[in-house]
């Protein structure tokens, strides 16, 4: 069986990674995020339970199985604690910050919505987290790792930080408390410490070892910094490339990924989303599905199944599996569409392409396929979902060129279907 496994994101986040990611955990020795912060929302119910987790990755109710926060995060280190404190108590001694990860400090947050106010009506719709700062800041070589915040030598390093971010803020007519910030960051680190440690060595030496490592994505891939649709996108690598860069596990050492995939389509925040559903169909899929972000209560705008962007997600995450969730939200419709091929100014193209402009004018070309009535939310294998739903199953299968190894008809753990055993 396979040592290690990527469940990430194929569409533009919140396809039920954490729900995954929480039903496969307990055969992971190991769960790490590799990348991202609390922009992430992931929701995970079992035990008639619902738990909302941002930072923490979701294998963190399983007693057995470590967490780490990995070295291609960004995290917020007041945020961590409060979602630590939230917490169960058995849940806490299981969870580990990487000593390269970045701290997210109160100005990010500050700085990010700043920067949304001044782009106006092109503004990006961030979580206004702090995430583009930070990770602004760690390309630029000023940002602040774990093993520094928790040194001695913490205080110089913010001093000099601190000065330049009140010429920053000042700008803007803004200004900040130096001195409490100081003395609060430095109990915040206080309570940190014990949480920090070398996350690329340990999990190194464990895979070598022969533990097993489920690598957990936030956002997904049209959100990618790189891969999705910029500008509006996240500021880090939510493909596949980012679980080998933001954990210190070398590429070749990681065999397969699953992309996680909504039976429909999502997004939250601004930018073109070409299978947009714009008539009463959308209000129906939200409200049946609840789609409503966990980490800002937005309501998500709803599609159709998007082929293309799918088998984009194939193609630069290397997907083996696919794991189709929300399909009990579909139930009770005539009819359901897959896009498989975008209309470009009369041109046919299968891509997603570079420019937003262009994706901006991309028009999508749908197949139909008649839908289903019956509740499916108990279905416990393929066979028992009705035939137009395994119908829809095999077409995603053929048009992405993934197989489907897990569908999911339900947010609580038991309601899950598993095809194959990839891990
Ligand atoms: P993530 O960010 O990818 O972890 O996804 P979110 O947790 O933000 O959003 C997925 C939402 O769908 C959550 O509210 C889940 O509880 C819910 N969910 C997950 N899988 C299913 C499913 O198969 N059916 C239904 N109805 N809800 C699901
Ligand atoms: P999970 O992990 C859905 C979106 C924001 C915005 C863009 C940039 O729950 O799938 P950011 O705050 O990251 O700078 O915002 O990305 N976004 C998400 N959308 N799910 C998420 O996370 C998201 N994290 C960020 O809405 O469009
Ligand atoms: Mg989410």
């Amino acid at each position: 069986m396979n040592k290690t496994l990527i469940v990430l994101g194929t569409q533009w986040g919140d396809e039920g990674k954490g729900k995954i990611t929480h039903f496969l955990s307990d055969r992971a020795d190991y769960v790490v995020r590799f990348q991202g912060g609390d922009n992430a929302g992931h929701t995970i119910r079992f035990q008639n339970k619902t738990h909302k987790l941002h930072l923490l990755p979701s294998g963190v109710f399983n007693p057995e199985t470590k967490n780490i926060l990995g070295n291609g995060m960004v995290i917020n280190p007041k945020k961590f604690l409060e979602e630590i404190d939230s917490l169960k108590e058995e849940y806490h001694n299981n969870v580990f910050i990487s000593d390269r990860a970045h701290v997210l400090f109160d100005y990010h947050r500050l700085l990010d919505g700043l920067n949304e106010e001044k782009l106006g009506a092109g503004k990006i719709g961030t979580t206004k987290r702090g995430i583009g700062p930070a990770y602004a800041d760690k390309a630029a070589r000023t940002g602040i790792r774990f093993a520094d915040f928790i040194a001695p030598h913490f205080p110089k390093l913010f001093s000099k930080t601190l000065s330049e971010v009140s010429q920053r803020l000042a700008s803007h007519g803004l200004e900040i408390d130096g001195a409490a910030l100081m003395e609060e960051y430095l109990g915040v680190a206080e309570r940190i410490k014990p949480f920090v440690i070398d996350s690329v060595g340990e999990l190194n030496e464990a895979l070598a070892s022969g533990k097993k490592i489920l690598f957990e994505g936030a956002q997904g891939t049209l959100l990618d910094i790189d891969f999705g649709t910029y500008p509006y996108v996240t500021s880090s690598n939510c493909s596949a490339g980012g679980a080998a860069t933001g954990s210190g596990i070398a590429p070749n050492k990681i065999s397969e990924v699953l992309g996680v995939v909504k039976a429909y389509g999502t997004r939250v925040g601004e930018g073109a989303f070409v299978t947009e559903i714009k008539d009463g169909i959308a209000e129906c899929i939200r409200e049946k599905g609840n789609e409503y972000g966990t980490s800002t209560g937005r309501p998500r705008r709803i599609g159709w199944f998007d082929g293309v962007a799918v088998s984009y997600s194939r193609m630069v995450s290397g997907l083996t599996g696919l794991a189709v969730t929300l399909l009990d939200v579909l139930s009770g419709l005539e009819t359901v569409k897959i896009c498989t091929a975008y209309e470009l100014r009369g041109k046919i193209i299968h891509t997603i392409p570079a420019s937003i402009r262009d994706f901006e004018d991309c028009k999508p070309l749908y197949e139909e396929l008649p839908g289903w009535m019956e509740d499916i939310s108990q279905a416990k294998s393929f066979s028992d979902l009705p035939a137009n739903a395994q119908n829809y199953i095999e077409r995603i299968e053929k048009i992405t060129g993934v197989p489907v190894v897990m569908i999911s008809v339900g947010p609580d753990q038991t309601q899950t279907i598993m095809r194959k055993n990839i891990f």
